[in-house]
């Protein structure tokens, strides 16, 4: 398959093809599956974005996680906690043990105001922050951290048939894209929601589901156009306790 970011979404197309992103082959067929959902065709003369070059950038350069470390400590952890694990009270997202590419795809997006929250992008865009090179630092140093291990659960019911409701409906609505482990997938830029903390997943659901949150394609506003607030506390419940992948590495 080949084809082009628009905005900060890839676009299936018959001509050139992305420097990155382009799902080529994958060894999951279902993650397959996903992507075609997200690679729709784009209108063609939408505005090319600025997300994909500096994004590509990132990730072309060489990562210093201790430089990342101290802009990290300096810049970050006053909201996302010393130890990236963000906070649930304020719908702060855990940074730590996310991927790499993911970071820095929505750093970028903040910083060129394709995401929405102007707070942030006054923190990002400052100059020693928004060059490639202080995303890939930062990007690397935060995927390195270990992922959440207390789950940020203080608002999610502990009712085993309410952890299994939300299990059912990550696998037959969610695990298509994320993969079933709920890691993701580094390479399409596809965030891990294992552990993510309760009140920022339903946020961003709450937010996926109304348009408000930038690379979201028609097929998958479908898909959470048609949960209720019932079902999607029920999913934000059960991936906000699960536990680190035994698996986990920090990919890309
Ligand atoms: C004033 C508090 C605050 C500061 C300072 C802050 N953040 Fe955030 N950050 C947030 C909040 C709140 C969100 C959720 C934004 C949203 O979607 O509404 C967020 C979201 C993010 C996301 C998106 C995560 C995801 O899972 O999609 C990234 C990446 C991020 N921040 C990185 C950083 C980095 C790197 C710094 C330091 C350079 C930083 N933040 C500083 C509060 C902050
Ligand atoms: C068609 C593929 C696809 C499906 C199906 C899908 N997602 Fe996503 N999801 C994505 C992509 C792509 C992003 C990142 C969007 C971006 O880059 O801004 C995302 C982002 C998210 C985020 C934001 C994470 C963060 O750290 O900010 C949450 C939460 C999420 N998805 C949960 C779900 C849940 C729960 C389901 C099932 C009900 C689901 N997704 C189904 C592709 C998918």
């Amino acid at each position: 398959m080949s084809g082009r970011w628009v905005g900060s979404r890839y676009c299936a197309s018959d001509q050139g093809a992305s420097d990155h992103g382009a799902p080529v082959q994958h060894v999951l067929s279902g993650a397959i599956v996903g992507l075609a959902l997200l690679a729709l065709p784009c209108a063609p003369n939408h505005a090319e974005s600025r997300v994909p070059e500096l994004t590509g950038r990132a990730l072309s350069s060489t990562p210093d996680a201790r430089h990342g470390e101290v802009l990290y400590q300096k810049f970050c952890a006053g909201c996302h906690r010393k130890n990236g694990r963000g906070s649930d009270e304020s719908a702060v997202p855990a940074l730590a043990g996310q991927h790499p590419s993911y970071l820095i795809k929505q750093m970028a997006a903040f910083i060129e105001f394709e995401r929405e929250d102007s707070g942030l992008h006054r923190v990002l865009a400052q100059a020693e922050l928004s060059r490639p090179q202080s995303l890939s630092d930062l990007g690397a140093y935060l995927g390195s951290l270990p992922v959440n291990r207390e789950s940020n659960i203080a608002h999610g019911s502990s009712d085993a048939k309410a952890i299994a409701e939300g299990e059912r409906l990550y696998a037959d609505n969610c695990s298509v894209c994320h993969l079933p482990t709920a890691e993701g997938d580094a390479e399409h830029f596809l965030p891990k929601l294992r552990g993510q903390n309760y009140s920022y997943v339903l946020m961003q659901l709450r937010r996926l589901a109304h348009g408000h949150r930038f690379d979201t394609s028609d097929a998958l506003l479908a898909v959470f156009d048609a949960m209720t607030s019932a079902e999607m506390e029920a999913v934000a419940n059960y991936l906000s306790r699960l536990p680190p992948a035994p698996t986990h590495t920090a990919a890309r």
